[in-house]
């Protein structure tokens, strides 16, 4: 037993959730945290909302909300959307907390300590009418290349452009619409990352078992010359945590803020502050997870996340925790802030062949999913296509099947057969006697070979290639009852008929407690059935025998509601009627 620190990558506060936002990050982070946790580690599994920057004061202006109230009421959508999906989260925190402003503000002090920030001057556009600043995407005017005339000053929407504002014709304030605008200095802090280019590439280069994804991309920027220049980390806006060091006023940066990007993976460790503070602990409950000098040596730390959050995770994000160890332990020696020890990325998921998209009703997004159907059909569609080695394509049809195969004809017919097949002979009790013979020998052989293969996938987090190990196991069951055929044998031999079903219910309970990181809900559906416990889902199996014959004879159950519907065809077609695509 040892402890499993788990972040998934936190999802912007604004905009509608993707499939792929869950996929590349937040579901298979649950199968992990669940599946460790099965395997008596102790857990502590964070995600939170990523709540500045300027996307969310965007967001909030139109929605005609204050964006502190926006972020506030965003964040518990979110978090209800985590309950539906079954995110097995030990916090759930805010990257707009009073923990996350204190450790930002005090991490850039020890930076600065360190000698890895420097003060840069840039020329920037300000608003005398909105008195600030305007980041390039608050300005709008025309495009001096389509002519479109709501250009913004980072891009034109209608040709694609990339501009800078300087470029736009009547440029003027989108916030207030004011054309009294100019162009003004203003001091910003930059990260000196390119210091730590030599330190970064050989802490990468011990990194021999990630995936080849994580790695290749930092490499990528590591390699490129203009791939680790030193980065602002602080922007003129109002939403965000304040530039200060440590507690003391920055001089020259009053009134501006952190760039977004800076404070967000500072998050996974404030939301374990939040969670502390929620459960009535104190700092060393939460520092034990972080802090080698505070207990965290036995910790290994995993981040989960889509391969656009990598360069942050393998690059920015490692120099800060490095630039802090270098003066927050006993001098260059210890290095108290726990790096990272595994990053895991996915691909994108597309839409029947596309891009999913908001503006142009393309895709089921998170909210919507739920509305159609439970979390678990989702988590195992998208769990057992998860884009690990390339993209995957979500099509109706391939949910449809995926569903009703997997699901529905291999898992839950399995179940509703024996158990009311035992009901209708024996009633709800495992019954007695019978001996185990060739059949379940080489059924607990099978098993015992998924078992092994679907353990070694999941510590790896190769996520598809545990749903095809968990799934190979269902199969054994079924192939075992045809082979069995206790319906046939129990009209000659009761007995022989009575240790099939006992086998057969103590599948259930071994499908009950492996399904777990995949379908939550399916499994204690399962265990309810069987009378067991929630701890009962915790014994994992240590060999297939054991397993098949946990449950003695003269064990009572239940027979549970059929576990997953069938989507059928008209049911397919309405829904990529409504949501886009098909063929
Ligand atoms: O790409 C995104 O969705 C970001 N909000 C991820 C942030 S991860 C972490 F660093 F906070
Ligand atoms: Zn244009």
């Amino acid at each position: 037993m040892s402890r499993v620190l788990v972040t998934s990558a936190l999802p912007y506060i604004n905009g509608d959730k993707q499939l792929g936002n869950l996929v590349g990050s937040m579901l298979p982070a649950d199968a992990y945290a669940r599946f460790m946790r099965q395997r008596g580690h102790e857990v502590m599994f964070i995600c939170a909302t990523d709540e500045h920057g300027t996307p969310a004061e965007l967001a909030a202006a139109e929605a005609g909300q204050d964006v502190a109230a926006y972020c506030a009421e965003m964040h518990e959508v979110q978090k209800k959307l985590g309950e539906g999906f079954g995110l097995s989260f030990d916090f759930f925190g805010r990257s707009s907390s009073p923990q996350n402003r204190k450790l930002t503000q005090a991490f850039a002090g020890k930076l600065a300590e360190a000698g890895l920030i420097k003060e840069v001057s840039e020329k920037q556009v300000y608003s005398n009418a909105d008195g600030r600043f305007l980041p390039d995407r608050y300005i709008i005017g025309t495009c001096p290349n389509c002519g479109f005339d709501r250009a913004r000053g980072d891009q034109c929407e209608n040709c694609t452009k990339q501009l800078n504002p300087t470029d736009l014709i009547d440029p003027r304030s989108s916030i207030s619409g004011s054309t009294d605008l100019e162009v003004r200095e203003t001091k910003h802090l930059y990260l000196r990352q390119s210091e730590m280019r030599d330190k970064l590439r050989a802490w990468i280069d011990s990194k021999t078992d990630w995936p080849v994804l994580s790695t290749s991309i930092a490499r990528k920027w590591l390699d490129d010359g203009d791939g680790l220049q030193d980065r602002g980390i602080t922007r003129d806006l109002d939403w965000g945590v304040p530039v200060k060091k440590g507690e003391d006023v920055w001089p020259g940066m009053e009134g501006k803020v952190f760039y977004v990007w800076f404070d967000a993976p500072i998050e996974y460790i404030a939301a374990t502050a939040e969670w502390a503070e929620a459960t009535g602990q104190d700092d060393t409950a939460w520092e034990r997870w972080w802090r080698s000098d505070r207990g965290g040596e036995d910790v290994r730390y995993v981040q989960i996340m889509g391969k656009d959050n990598v360069p942050f995770h393998t690059l920015s994000f490692p120099v800060t925790i490095m630039g802090i160890n270098s003066v927050d332990g006993d001098g260059e020696q210890t290095a108290p802030w726990k790096l990272v020890d595994h990053i895991k990325s996915f691909n994108w998921l597309t839409y029947e062949g596309g891009k999913f998209s908001t503006s142009q009703k393309r895709g089921v997004f998170m909210n919507q999913a739920l509305d159609l159907l439970p979390g678990d059909y989702w988590r195992w569609w998208l769990l057992s296509n998860a884009p690990e080695s390339s993209d995957s394509d979500f099509t109706w049809a391939g949910f449809q099947n995926g569903v009703n195969k997997d699901l529905a004809d291999v898992l839950g017919n399995f179940v509703s057969r024996v158990t009311k097949f035992c009901r209708s002979k024996f009633g709800e009790v495992a019954p007695q006697g019978g001996e185990l013979g060739a059949l379940e020998d080489e059924l607990a052989r099978e098993l015992d070979k998924r078992l092994t293969a679907y353990v070694e996938a999941l510590e790896a987090i190769e996520i598809r290639k545990a749903a095809q190990e968990l799934r190979a196991a269902w199969v054994a069951g079924n192939e075992y009852l045809q082979k069995a055929e206790p319906w046939a044998v129990f009209k000659t031999d009761e007995a022989a008929a009575a240790v099939q079903i006992r086998t057969a219910l103590n599948l259930i309970r071994l499908y009950a407690i492996i399904s777990k990181p995949f379908i939550p809900d399916a499994a204690d559906k399962m265990a309810a059935a069987l009378g067991l416990e929630e701890d009962a889902l915790l014994d994992w199996p240590r060999s297939a025998k054991d397993a098949l014959t946990a449950l003695p004879p003269g064990h009572t159950f239940t027979v549970p509601d059929n576990l997953f519907g069938k989507i059928d065809d008209a049911q397919r077609e309405a829904w990529e009627a409504q949501f886009g695509g098909g063929s």
